[in-house]
């Protein structure tokens, strides 16, 4: 199965016949798989390149120059450095489906997250300009990028739902994301099928929409909801194709009509006949669209008509948000 690649500009430029299928085909696409690939988004292809050029840079600083970026160990949203091995998304397998893991797998991967730019309450810890200059002010103009493209898919969101314009954006607008560029360095094949690591454990995203950019080594893989435990491979055919994915929020404000689906990387689909070989390295981008601070994640009156709910919870935003994040980084005593 091949995901849905749809012509994001439609929105604004199409005819009103060409909105209706667009809205129709978004609709398809993240009640059937969670995942829909975007062409025509609004991001000129030069700056995501830059986007992964500032990556490369980045990550190829010595530890000691990220470290002075490093994750802050204190509750809250992602933030700054994570070192290979620290995040272990493992912990949180299963979450979506009411399961509870006690398997802490390193991720084979470094991490660094920003968040909106003046947060006063949990701002991003930054590299020092004089080790990497202007990477910080790139970053903040991709973070407005992706919240702009955020904003729009929201708003197809609502056209597809049949909802009022403003529903779902509005419980968003005041930019409370997080961008993540994420590398993965090359790892033997028998180190992940021995169970001992991986790249990322099978998981849910938390937040409303990711935006994903990815570079051709592969291994992104979305569970197949027809077959649930089988998974399928996510090829992107350049680094400009927007792979989007419906995470837990709008899961639960749409009462599942829209599908969180559990995903992972792992060995890319060209490698898995063999036992033994050296996967190369990983760059991926990740806008991680979250709802605004203290909104509830019931679902939305809207959907209340849908059947009962397994999220009848009175859970708000930032501690959902928070909760599965100290999963994934869990305290050395806590690790089994
Ligand atoms: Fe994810």
């Amino acid at each position: 199965m091949e995901l849905s690649l749809l012509d994001l500009s439609l929105y604004t430029n199409g005819s009103p016949n060409e909105c209706q299928i667009l809205f129709e085909q978004v609709l398809l696409s993240c009640a059937s798989s969670g995942f829909v690939k975007f062409v025509n988004h609004g991001i000129p292809d030069e700056k995501i390149s830059e986007a992964f050029e500032w990556s490369r840079r980045f990550f190829t600083l010595s530890d000691a120059a990220k470290s002075k970026a490093a994750r802050p160990s204190r509750l809250g949203p992602n933030r700054g450095w994570a070192s290979i091995g620290q995040e272990k998304i493992s912990k949180i397998t299963g979450v979506i489906k009411g399961e509870t893991s006690s398997v802490a797998i390193e991720d084979m991967k470094e991490s660094f997250d920003l968040g909106p730019h003046d947060d006063p309450i949990f701002p991003t810890p930054w590299p020092a300009e004089s080790d990497i200059p202007y990477f910080k002010s790139f970053m903040q103009s991709f973070y407005d990028d992706c919240h702009e493209v955020h904003m729009l898919i929201l708003q197809i969101l609502e056209k597809s739902l049949g909802l009022e314009k403003g529903r779902l954006s509005s419980l968003c607008g005041d930019g409370n994301a997080e961008l993540r560029i994420a590398h993965y360095p090359p790892i033997e094949i028998r180190s992940i099928t021995s169970g001992k690591v991986m790249r990322i454990a099978e998981h849910t995203d938390v937040g409303t929409v990711t935006l994903l950019f990815q570079d051709s080594v592969g291994g992104l893989e979305v569970e197949n909801q027809k077959r649930p435990g089988t998974f399928i491979p996510i090829h992107s055919s350049s680094t400009s194709e927007m792979i989007v994915n419906i995470g837990d929020t709008l899961q639960r404000w749409t009462n599942e009509v829209l599908c969180s689906a559990n995903h992972r990387v792992t060995i890319p689909v060209n490698m898995q006949h063999l036992s033994d070989g050296l996967i190369s390295a990983r760059i991926s981008i990740g806008y991680f669209g979250k709802a605004n601070r203290d909104i509830s994640l019931r679902p939305l009156t809207e959907f209340e008509g849908n059947g009962g709910s397994r999220f009848n919870d009175e859970i708000q935003s930032q501690d959902y948000y928070t909760g599965i994040h100290e999963r994934s980084y869990p305290a050395p005593e806590l690790l089994t």
